[in-house]
């Protein structure tokens, strides 16, 4: 047998060695991981865990958020910093209930035209809940990227971020996406924090080892490339 593509090697290892219990996990509610994915632009993981729940409890769907004073908001969100995220917040969720009904919209290209949504968020949102075929291009997936596939553009210059969104594009799986497109999102972030970390990568613990550029030129933590502007 042919040794399996990079999709295939990531999901895979997602469904074996991925996180799996996080509380934006395991939904495919759009207001949750859409939520999720604001929380953790800017901040870990251990921290916006504390702050989700409680938002939730406080907030349970969308129509709650986008009716509730913008105070009550940045309230819930003190601590977690970036106020400009609770702002977007409040107003993308406004956009939700006024132009779409409460149901958020399911392409990249409307997603990442709401208040604080990037095309990255835009990207993870759609292939969370809804299996579109997209990608996401977070500092994390970033890294992963630029080493398997070698790719030492400079990432300084809108071409060739250009450029690695494309070739982002063409490692997605291509089958089943309801059940792929989440596990390997999911999986490249999960590589991206735990495995191909910035310094001292553990390739040997890594599902791409094998196609990996990066691991073979023996230098990985030259990657991802990107002079100061
Ligand atoms: N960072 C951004 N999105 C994430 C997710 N879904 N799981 C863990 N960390 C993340």
């Amino acid at each position: 047998a042919p040794p399996p593509d990079i999709a295939t090697r990531v999901v895979r290892w997602q469904q074996a060695h991925g996180r799996h219990h996080l509380p934006w996990q395991n939904t495919r509610d759009p207001y949750r991981v859409w939520l999720s994915e604001i929380m953790l632009q800017q901040t870990q993981v251990a921290t916006v865990l504390g702050y989700y729940e409680r938002f939730l409890q406080r907030f349970p769907d969308v129509q709650a958020l986008a009716a509730a004073p913008l105070d009550d908001v940045l309230g819930l969100w003190s601590g977690l910093g970036y106020y400009s995220r609770a702002r977007n917040l409040h107003r993308c969720a406004q956009v939700v209930v006024g132009e779409y009904g409460g149901a958020f919209p399911q392409s990249v290209e409307q997603l990442a035209a709401l208040p604080g949504i990037g095309r990255s968020t835009a990207g993870a949102i759609a292939a969370f809940c809804f299996g579109v075929r997209a990608p996401i291009l977070d500092a994390n997936v970033r890294r992963v990227l630029t080493r398997v596939l070698g790719f030492d553009g400079d990432l300084a210059r809108p071409a060739q971020e250009r450029l690695l969104w494309q070739q982002a594009e063409a490692l997605l799986p291509q089958d089943d996406l309801h059940e792929t497109m989440p596990r390997y999102t999911q999986g490249m972030m999960d590589l991206g924090a735990g495995i191909c970390l910035p310094r001292r990568p553990a390739c040997l613990l890594c599902p791409l080892h094998d196609p990996c550029v990066a691991r073979r030129e023996g230098e990985p933590e030259r990657y991802p490339v990107r002079t100061r502007n």
